[in-house]
């Protein structure tokens, strides 16, 4: 059987974790493959709200597995506490959750790092969730890193002091006022250690190519979003890993033939937290409108979201890095009522008409052109077929199907599982 990834195609926070969790009762296994604890995957049901950050969006189903794949990055303090909010909903995570040996582990010290790095920059900060994640896999890629597999050796401790003595060094080197109590830090750390090694670790590249040949079903759910990709995002703007399609190869160990359906997700506006670039940004009382109706705050950091129109030319990118086989279409509701709709069809560029995205979208060097529409009044939330749709939601979807040459399967009318409408 193959495997189906579903991502994010813009800034993050389009929201995939609804979706994952609309689709798994198709899957047999959901597999994380990137990414930590800076992601939060919002579901809803049954009237409760919950907010995932390293445990696939599966977990709240029956019969699923849920694989953290070598790709992801663990902070083993934030996933206890993760662990610990789902006590109440009765879940055995014990046989529901398997973890990758390669996985590699968040410290302390990659925190404290992270706001070193942070502070060290000034106006020019990535404006990072601060959860470690690029001091981490600068330690995987510098071949340095602690993984979820050393923890079974005697010598993990010796590792992680001298590991931890370095990082300290560097603190020191960035010449920035952290405050910071490492032994206070530890005492939680090590502490979540054990937790953690009460779960199963697994080879887990061997147990998804014989789930694989066994003919399981396999959903790899992205976190962040492409326009954040470590090589295709808006660098240095962006998060550390590869959040695009072939982020799910190198992150699960699944070969790209094994690939069948892409999901790409996106909102019908465009959100992003944290600094970079923006084209379609809006400063008005549209932005104010979207922000307020489609209560865009940060799932990790609570941080506002800059809010703008949607931009045709980064989401058409996004399909093609991505290869895209089917669309989903999230919160149309929030739009209900705005008036007229703009979508960014090209990019005006150093005084040029260009319909990709260039090397350099800061806003001295693109200005987006835009075809308007007139947008629906109608409330979505409470519609549950494509036949209730307004006659102006319609020609919106036309369009941009048309444009982006890919179907748009899903369309979310509302954060509930329920306020999903297949096409
Ligand atoms: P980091 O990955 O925490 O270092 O953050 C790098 C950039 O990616 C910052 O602009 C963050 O705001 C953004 N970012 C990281 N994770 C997410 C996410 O899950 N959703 C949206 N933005 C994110």
């Amino acid at each position: 059987m193959a495997v189906d990834l579903l991502l994010g195609l813009q800034w993050g926070d389009e929201g995939k974790g609804k979706i994952v969790d609309v689709l798994t009762k198709d899957y047999d296994i959901i597999a994380r493959f990137q990414g930590g604890p800076n992601a939060g995957h919002t579901l809803e049901f049954d009237g409760i709200k919950h907010v995932l950050r390293t445990i696939p969006s599966g977990i709240f189903h029956k019969k699923a597995i849920n694989v953290i794949g070598n790709g992801v990055v663990i902070d083993p303090v934030v996933f206890i506490k993760e662990l610990e909010g789902l006590d109440q909903f009765n879940i055995d995570y014990k046989a529901k959750l398997i973890i990758s040996r390669k996985a590699h582990l968040i410290l302390p010290t990659h925190r404290l790092l992270d706001a070193a790095s942070e502070a060290s920059k000034g106006k020019a900060k990535i404006g990072s969730t601060l959860k470690g994640i690029g001091p981490t896999y600068m330690d995987k890629t510098g071949r340095n890193g602690i993984r979820v597999g050393d923890l079974e050796l005697d010598s993990w401790k010796e590792k992680y002091r001298n590991l931890a003595d370095k990082h300290e060094a560097m603190i020191k080197f960035y010449n920035v006022d952290v405050q910071y109590d490492l032994e206070e830090m530890e005492v939680e750390f090590f502490e979540a250690i054990k937790l953690l090694k009460e779960l199963t670790f697994i080879d887990s590249e061997e147990y998804l190519n014989q789930a694989i040949k066994e003919g399981k079903t396999i959903l790899a759910e992205g976190a962040q979003g492409s326009l954040l990709d470590i090589d295709f995002g808006t660098y240095p703007f962006v998060t550390s890993s590869n959040t695009t399609a072939a982020g799910a190869c190198t992150g699960l160990g699944i070969a790209p033939n094994k690939v069948k359906e892409v999901y790409g997700i996106f909102k019908a506006y465009t959100t992003r937290v944290g600094s970079g670039p923006f084209p379609t940004e809006l400063f008005d009382e549209v932005a104010s409108n979207m922000a307020k109706v489609g209560h865009e705050f940060g799932a990790v950091t609570g941080r506002p979201r800059r809010c703008g129109w949607l931009d045709l030319v980064a989401l058409k990118y996004a399909c093609q890095v991505n290869g895209v086989t089917q669309l989903n279409m999230m919160k149309g509701d929030v739009l209900s009522g705005f008036g007229s709709l703009k979508v960014c069809t090209s990019y005006n560029y150093k005084g040029k008409a260009i319909s990709h995205l260039p090397y350099n979208i800061e806003p001295e060097n693109v200005t987006p052109i835009y075809t308007e529409f007139p947008c629906w009044k109608e409330d979505l939330t409470k519609m549950t077929s494509p036949s209730q749709f307004p006659k102006e939601l319609n020609e919106y979807i036309d369009f941009l199907e048309k444009e982006l040459e890919i179907p748009i399967k899903i369309v979310s009318v509302g954060p509930d599982r329920k306020q999903t409408i297949n096409r």
